[in-house]
């Protein structure tokens, strides 16, 4: 008897824990470097962890993905005034497990009603970059507040008066200035120095820089929360928040009046789609550029045994090179706002088209550049757009992207309102083959036009396994993007890595013009001399994205913030 119940025990205790792996994926794998954040119920990932913690608790709170989401989008605006915004325009990208259905909202910025193609043209015909970059002309109709609340009442649970109170907290009582917006403040103060309301608000009264850790109060950013709180979007668009912002416009030479502002809308889109060795990716449609091409890139991948070649081989990254280079030559030609220029989507996402690119890859020899198009110069621009992703209990999903443009916009201040306005028009082609600040160029499609949406490259992804929602993800980085995104689906699809070592992993970026590499360190230098050797020109290293991931997994939800920026959190309940 005693002998039979000490073999049920022995056998029980090698059965269930056997069962239980068969159920359970490996939760934290020994074998890797980096490991995820584990929740039992939902995770929020973003640049910034006081952010990412206040939509962690409307998930405590019994909040859905979306609630989750709105919450997070308005507390960066108050953690991190560098791309988390009221006066830019972003990407939502929602999926609602029970239906089985994707949302995506494009509540990016539009060019105001005085717009026009030459907009940024000196007398010469020249572009004039300082106009196009840092003058209130570079601003485009803000988006974000709209594609907040349009998310909120139309796909979440819980009151704007809930999902706004932590950001307003936050503005009002104050926070502790961090020390990397302390520090990118201080590299960055000479442009907000220059306009009378940024300087108060990112300076002490003084005029002297916060340090880590002071308390930083941001009273007229409070104010404008408050009115969003009690009026929603109306207030932003029609009221007192819209009054300021034409006021200065007024003042400063720009071109948004109160019925470009009255007239913004968000746009539902239809998300495109692709699929890579049995998972469904959806992406964010244009005016982003990142979806169509990240599922193109996939698309051509697919084709090669990546596996083999091993990850970051040098035979590898040829091939990511050569599909990059072949993308980005496709994006400057044919990608623009949908609702003003007739984009690809089927065209430029075909598995046929894949194929002929793919035949057109030389294995062992790069293609230079300049052998699709003339070449041009690239010039880096710092940390600007910000990504965060969400998950929830029911395995709901939500996919972020928004921005400034660059960090901190153009740098100019609504006075009395305290946000800082976008530089989004300078995403806009502002003459045909003329470089905007990511190097990149463009033509007709993405013309400037009143009322159209600049090109992006925002690159919010889900990506679907057996149809349940399974991983979120995206980066900031501008045109880098979609690399970054790109590498991290692969990462995790097709080199089994759970989403901390994928985002952990060290990347590369080509955009076909200018005809460089640029690698990040981490990269061998055999691995370098070997692509240089068939080929391959280099930039100088640079880091790559920003990545926010979260991923479901029975039983418990992950999260991985980007380590190459400080500051971020994953935080889950
Ligand atoms: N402003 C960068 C982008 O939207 O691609």
């Amino acid at each position: 008897m005693v002998r039979l119940a000490l073999f049920i025990v022995v056998a029980l205790a090698w059965i269930v824990p056997a069962f239980a792996q068969s159920e359970q994926a490996p939760i934290i794998r020994y074998d890797a470097r980096f490991n995820p954040v584990i929740a039992p119920n939902g995770m929020v990932a973003a640049q910034e962890r006081r952010a990412a913690a206040a939509g962690a608790e409307m998930l405590a709170a019994g909040g859905n993905a979306v609630d989750a989401a709105v919450a997070t989008g308005f507390a960066l605006a108050v953690t991190l005034p560098q791309a988390g915004n009221l006066g830019g325009g972003g990407f939502m990208l929602i999926h609602l497990a029970e239906e089985n259905r994707t949302i995506a909202i494009d509540y990016r910025e539009m060019a105001p009603a005085a717009a026009h193609r030459d907009l940024f043209l000196d007398a010469a015909g020249n572009v004039d970059r300082n106009l196009a970059r840092f003058s209130l002309l570079s601003t485009g109709v803000p988006g974000t507040v709209a594609g907040l609340v349009h998310a909120l009442e139309n796909y979440g649970t819980m009151e704007l008066e809930d999902v706004i109170q932590p950001a307003i907290d936050m503005a009002e009582d104050g926070i502790a200035m961090s020390y990397p917006i302390a520090q990118s403040l201080s590299q960055r103060g000479e442009r907000l120095q220059r306009h009378p309301a940024s300087a108060r608000y990112f300076f002490k009264e003084d005029g002297s820089a916060y340090a880590g850790g002071d308390l930083w109060v941001q009273e007229d950013l409070a104010w404008t929360l408050k009115r969003i709180r009690r009026k929603g979007a109306e207030a932003f668009y029609r009221g007192r928040v819209a009054e300021r912002i034409v006021a200065e416009m007024e003042a400063g030479g720009g071109l948004i009046t109160m019925a470009d502002l009255a007239a913004y809308r968000p746009v539902e889109r239809e998300a495109v789609r692709g699929r890579y060795d049995g998972y469904e990716i959806i992406a964010m449609p244009p005016p982003s550029s990142g979806g169509v091409h990240v599922i193109q890139m996939l698309n051509v991948l697919e084709g090669y045994d990546l596996r083999r070649l091993g990850h970051n081989s040098a035979a590898y990254l040829h091939l990511l090179v050569e599909t990059m280079k072949r993308a980005y030559a496709d994006r400057s030609e044919y990608l623009g706002d949908p609702d003003f220029y007739p984009v690809p989507v089927a065209a430029l996402t075909d598995k046929g088209y894949a194929a002929e690119i793919r035949s057109a890859i030389d294995p062992g020899q790069a293609t230079p550049s300049a052998e699709i198009a003339p070449a041009k110069d690239l010039r880096a621009e710092a940390p600007n757009t910000t990504h965060y992703s969400v998950v929830d209990a029911a395995g709901n999903m939500v996919s972020n992207t928004y921005t400034l443009n660059f960090s901190y916009g153009n740098g100019i201040a609504v006075t009395g309102a305290g946000f800082l306005l976008n530089n989004e028009m300078d995403d806009f082609s502002a003459k045909p083959g003329v470089p905007n600040a990511f190097g990149l160029v463009g033509g007709e499609a993405n013309a400037i036009e009143a009322g159209k949406r600049p090109l992006s490259s925002m690159t919010p992804v889900i990506v679907l396994k057996d149809g349940r929602p399974w991983m979120a993800t995206g980066s900031p980085g501008g045109s880098t993007i979609i690399n970054a995104v790109l590498q991290m689906l692969l990462n995790v699809m097709e080199f089994d890595m759970n989403i901390a070592a994928a985002t952990a992993a060290p990347r590369l970026h080509h955009q076909w013009l200018p005809d460089r590499v640029f690698i990040e360190p981490g990269i061998s230098p055999d691995t370098v001399a070997a692509l240089v050797a068939i080929g391959h020109q280099f930039g100088r290293p640079r880091i790559l994205g920003a990545t926010q991931t979260v991923m479901a997994g029975p039983g418990v939800v992950y999260g991985a913030t980007d380590p190459r920026r400080a500051g971020g959190g994953a935080e889950g309940y």
